[in-house]
């Protein structure tokens, strides 16, 4: 898989961690890097869960948690399909850990002002930082896998856009949803604005990012912003249900199916055809295939 280029803080694993493929979190990252990121990473055969655990900061997220998701991403077991991101305690995720904007930044990593340079023309530390960042959302997206958000209270910012970042939502009925970055004099830059003018079309998204209000579970699942809100106790459970329905599913044909979905905004209806019957011949010769033994 590709690696990213120009991720800040890109946590150092050990070559014997990376060969081992044996279930559990360290396959993919040492104890101590999750600890660093604020993570906690668990796999289980298909299923990958990743927890955002700093819950005495509310799920606070700096820089390098958001490296070393990207970093989870690309050193994922082949056996994943699923993946479950959630929070520990409370909250989802209270956003960026706000003290990435003090001159001091957050202990070990470079503050977002501190890469502000003298010359506004000078952007390019910044740029490669933020697409280092937005590494650490995007690849929740990709065809093989489906990326399941489990979001319990606030989901703010950087939390919100995580959620964002799953292709599917499943809240507490206590979640809530806001988009606070305007409201601190900032844009939301963590890939969320893309998904969340598809889900919710462009006014509403207009007025839920300009107002930086709080959506609600209930008002998020008429939106489209959650797939099932459920009584917080049974989030998990829920969770639970969910990945099971998707790994009935052959993953091949998931995978497939997936990239067709995710296209079919960019085509014409002609080329959305045609990239059906090209999936479909796939699949069928690779039925065939097996047939044949
Ligand atoms: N960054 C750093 N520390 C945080 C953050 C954060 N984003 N959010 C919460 N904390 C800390 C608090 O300072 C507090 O620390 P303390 O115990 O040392 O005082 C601790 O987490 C618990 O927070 P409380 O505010 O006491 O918890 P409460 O449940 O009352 O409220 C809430 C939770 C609503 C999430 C509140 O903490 C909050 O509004 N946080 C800031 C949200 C924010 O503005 N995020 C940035 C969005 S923009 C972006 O993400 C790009």
């Amino acid at each position: 898989r590709a690696r990213v280029p120009g991720a800040a803080a890109e946590p150092e694993v050990g070559m014997a961690e990376q060969r081992d493929e044996a279930a559990g979190g360290t396959a993919v990252l040492g104890e101590e890097e999750q600890a660093a990121a604020g993570l906690r990473v668990s796999i289980d055969g298909e299923l990958a869960e990743i927890t955002i655990a700093r819950p005495e900061r509310r799920n606070a997220m700096t820089g390098r948690t958001w490296t070393t998701l990207a970093h989870v991403g690309q050193n994922l077991p082949d056996s994943v399909r699923i993946v479950v991101l959630k929070g520990e305690g409370p909250s989802f995720s209270a956003g960026i850990d706000l003290a990435m904007f003090s001159p001091e930044g957050v202990p070990g990593e470079r503050s977002m002002m501190g890469m502000v340079g003298d010359d506004p023309e000078d952007r390019a530390e910044l740029d490669a930082a933020i697409a280092g960042y937005q590494q650490g959302f995007t690849w929740l997206h990709r065809p093989d896998i489906v990326s399941i958000a489990a979001v319990r209270g606030h989901a703010i910012g950087a939390g919100f856009q995580l959620a964002l970042a799953c292709d599917l939502r499943v809240l507490a009925d206590d979640a809530k949803l806001c988009m606070k970055e305007p409201a601190l004099g900032l844009v939301p830059d963590l890939a969320g604005t893309k998904p969340l003018v598809e889900i919710v079309g462009l006014p509403r998204a207009l007025e839920i990012c300009l107002t930086a209000r709080t959506v609600a579970a209930d008002e998020a699942s008429r939106l489209g912003l959650a797939e099932l809100v459920v009584p917080g106790a049974e989030l998990d459970a829920a969770v639970a249900d969910l990945a099971a329905a998707l790994q009935a599913v052959p993953r091949d044909a998931a995978a497939a199916t997936k990239e067709l979905l995710q296209g079919a905004a960019g085509r014409t209806l002609d080329e959305q055809c045609a990239a059906e019957r090209s999936a479909q011949i796939d699949r069928l010769n690779a039925m065939a295939a097996l047939m044949r033994g």
